[in-house]
């Protein structure tokens, strides 16, 4: 008891003047609470799609206290749980395989290597079968709605932009959805092309899909060439349409352009968002103090980077999941400072806490951030 007592009035030192503001669990708390779980999966097979490009095959570790894998909507993502060197990072994922195979216990993700990117270089260069992994649950609200869509659906996909359109295929494919949906996927050469074989498997026999590809630096017959164009499109599209992006900023760019001359509205139009981007006119460093339950950490933390990197870098293992600025689980309070937060809709209870979203989150001047761990 003496002892409890005891580290009960340490806390107190080092947290000091920060405890105060630790509101009540709000419901937001509650529904975010729940994405904490996370899954043990094993690796059980790899597949190279392109030379920088694999499929991941995660069965549940019947070994772990997650033997069961939890269902998912084509179209939402999970989280990877790594350390690398030390550095606890995350990475969210679309999940490109059958939603019908999750009832097997198995999700399947496909990892295109970035130039620089630390997970993505790990999982391509490091991780074999048999290896276990730990992912979130999935999440995200990106896909298909059968309530509010149209059943005419056209999907633009950029490079592995593909992947969440792969998984929405098959659950047309199997039923799950009563919907056509032509897939628009633009890559750079035949060589680059993604799921090859699923792609011809379901072109012959699927009635509701139908991928078209187009490759931009190769003339090759049986695929059309160069960057997808409004004449390329305008055979697909009806009265009514849903159109769901995923690629790289720049195929938004072009295509928001074609679709306004369709006078597709903007709420038939759905964004797969990746970016976070924010370029501060003069660099700097500022100091970022981390309060977290037990203990206090001081670390330094770039203008042009997230407070979340900055705490990943610093072997802090704060919480993420879409590191987008959507799924509010990274939510942590800002005790103190300015921050540039980008592309992250707070809702009203948040504000009123003095939560931001540190995965877009860039500091403006020094800070001081509470983190619930
Ligand atoms: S990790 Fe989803 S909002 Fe920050």
């Amino acid at each position: 008891m003496e002892k409890i007592e005891k580290l009960k009035s340490e806390r107190k030192e080092i947290i000091g003047e920060f405890s105060k503001k630790r509101p009540q669990d709000t419901f937001i708390d509650k529904e975010i609470k729940k994405m904490h779980d996370i899954y043990h999966v094993v690796v059980t097979d790899i597949t190279v799609e392109t030379p920088d490009v694999k499929t991941f095959t995660l069965s549940a570790d019947k070994d772990s206290s997650t033997p069961t894998l939890a269902p998912f909507k084509a179209g939402q993502y999970i989280t990877l749980h790594v350390t690398i060197d030390s550095m606890p990072v995350t990475r969210a994922y679309s999940l490109s395989s059958n939603p019908t195979l999750a009832n097997k216990d198995i999700y399947k993700i496909t990892i295109k290597r970035v130039e620089n990117g630390l997970v993505s270089n790990y999982m391509l260069d490091e991780v074999q079968v048999g290896d276990k992994l730990s992912v979130s649950m999935p999440a995200g609200e990106f896909g298909y709605n059968p309530t509010k869509d149209e059943e005419n659906v056209i999907a633009i996909a950029g490079g592995s932009g593909i992947t969440p359109f792969m998984s929405l295929a098959h659950a047309i494919d199997e039923g799950i959805y009563d919907c056509n949906l032509t897939v628009f996927y633009s890559v750079r050469t035949y060589e680059d092309i993604i799921f090859k074989k699923e792609i011809e498997e379901i072109n012959k026999k699927s009635k509701k899909v139908k991928f078209v590809i187009t490759l931009t630096r190769e003339e090759r017959e049986g695929y059309l060439h160069g960057h997808l164009s409004k004449e390329m499109i305008e055979p697909y599209v009806k009265e009514f349409n849903t159109v769901l992006m995923c690629g790289p900023k720049e195929l938004y760019r072009a295509m928001n352009e074609i679709l306004n001359e369709f006078n597709i509205p903007r709420k038939s139009v759905h964004y797969e968002n990746f970016f976070v981007e924010y370029e501060p006119n003069e660099k700097t460093t500022y100091t970022l103090k981390v309060v977290m339950k037990d203990k206090v950490e001081e670390i330094s933390c770039r203008n042009d980077e997230t407070l979340l990197v900055a705490m990943e870098k610093a072997g802090i293992p704060a919480p993420s999941l879409c590191r987008v600025g959507e799924c509010g689980y990274c939510r942590s309070v800002l005790l103190e400072g300015k921050v540039k937060m980008v592309g992250a809709a707070l809702k009203k209870a948040e504000s009123e806490n003095d939560y931001i979203h540190p995965c877009v989150s860039f500091p403006d001047s020094d800070i001081t951030l509470r983190l619930d761990i």
